[in-house]
């Protein structure tokens, strides 16, 4: 069933108290990606626009543990955030207590006021009831548009739900739309082109994915794996030799459900894993001994581009290699081409594929890039999410 929106509420004359994924790389106080304030700016703008209407926003940023770290402090979120709605954001001190309770019930029509770090209560992450009751009592409504941690069933995502109405902001009605749309109700043929360097995070969306897709393409580190669970010889790759099985397992599942499963059959292998290691080219699906396996080579990439032109749904979570090093980046970066360059829908979620189609510019050529990591993954896998489950039903 879908979720309420702000568009099914009343929000003129609300106080609206909205939980943001703010949580964006800072260098000395610097933030150095923006993505994911940017993502929150539609439901922001469409709240002040309500008649009378005043919002509180909160987050977190980086994992404190219940502790007050300044180099954590959201303040540089608020000046980017008032650079970009071309307003000054009043920066609480704190998220709960009688001086934010204060400011929070004499805010004036159109003023937005930014809490301090909710992670820097131990509360927090506990759920705990108390905590997100404080924290309810700042506003009338609440609209959780942090996509990226409804994962977490923390007390400003899931604990606050229980005490207030609330309902989803845009970016979160989004990003259910297109990853609920991948796993409900995929247009064939669907491509899922998972990699990464471990088999063992994976294993929960491949399942997922086995039920739901055409074809999958396996790549990234964890392929090595698969590749050796099939009898193949992988030099020095990146192996977890206790997941043998489970990769077994897993091909077999795919036998079984019918879906193609496309591995490496070539390689850009090096001697060492560093940034300056020259690149090789393996012609085979074995890698001789010595060898580290970095990335697909073109037989492998031929193979993905003829599933991926004829796609009419793609969905991307993980590097196709050590796209990191200039060497070893092609195999991702062609593979994000051919993503961009699909007419079908196209879905990219997880914090390195992400970052790859940034890195690559390709992002506006994706229908939707996710703004979560460890959320996308979960939804993908089929898994319900705290965060998204307490938001009133349509
Ligand atoms: C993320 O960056 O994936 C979210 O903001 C969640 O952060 P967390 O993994 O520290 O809970």
């Amino acid at each position: 069933m879908a979720k309420k929106t702000v568009n099914d509420i009343d929000l003129k004359n609300a106080r609206v108290l909205m939980r943001a994924d703010f949580n964006v790389p800072v260098k000395n106080g610097r933030i150095t990606d923006d993505t994911r304030i940017r993502a929150a700016l539609p439901t922001i703008k469409y709240i002040l626009k309500q008649k009378g209407s005043s919002l509180i926003l909160m987050s977190h940023l980086g994992r404190p543990k219940g502790t007050i770290k300044p180099e954590l402090s959201l303040k540089p979120v608020a000046a980017r955030l008032g650079n970009l709605l071309g307003i000054s954001i009043i920066m609480a001190s704190d998220c709960v207590g009688d001086e934010v309770a204060e400011k929070s019930k004499n805010l004036k029509s159109g003023e937005v006021m930014l809490l301090e770090n909710l992670r820097f209560h131990a509360e927090e992450e506990k759920n705990d009831p108390d905590f997100a009751k404080q924290l309810a009592s700042l506003g009338t409504i609440f609209v959780n548009d942090a996509f990226g941690t409804a994962h977490r069933a923390h007390a400003s995502t899931e604990g606050i739900a229980h005490f207030i109405t609330a309902v989803a902001g845009f970016l979160m009605e989004k990003e259910i739309r297109f990853l609920g749309g991948v796993l409900e109700n995929p247009e064939k043929p669907f491509v899922a082109i998972i990699g990464g360097a471990k088999v063992s995070t994976k294993i929960g969306v491949l399942e997922s994915l086995l039920k739901r897709a055409t074809s999958i393409v396996i790549g990234g580190g964890m392929a090595y794996t698969f590749l050796k669970a099939q009898g193949h010889s992988i030099g020095k790759s990146l192996i977890e030799n206790d997941f043998l099985k489970t990769a077994e397992n897993l091909l077999k599942h795919a036998a079984s459900e019918e879906v193609r499963i496309i591995l490496p059959q070539d390689h850009l292998v090096a001697s060492e894993f560093t940034e300056t290691a020259g690149a090789e080219l393996v012609d085979s699906i074995d890698i001789p001994d010595g060898k580290i396996g970095m990335d697909v080579g073109p037989k492998t990439l031929e193979s993905c581009r003829s599933v991926i032109e004829q796609a009419k749904t793609v969905v991307w979570n993980g590097p196709m290699g050590v796209f990191e090093f200039d060497n070893f980046a092609k195999g991702t970066l062609e593979v994000a081409e051919m993503v961009a360059d699909c007419r079908g829908t196209t879905v990219v979620g997880g914090g390195d594929s992400v970052a790859a189609v940034n890195k690559f510019g390709l992002s506006g050529r994706i229908d939707h890039v996710s703004t979560g990591g460890g959320a996308s993954l979960e939804f993908l896998e089929g898994r319900e999410l705290p965060g998204i489950k307490v938001l009133e039903e349509k």
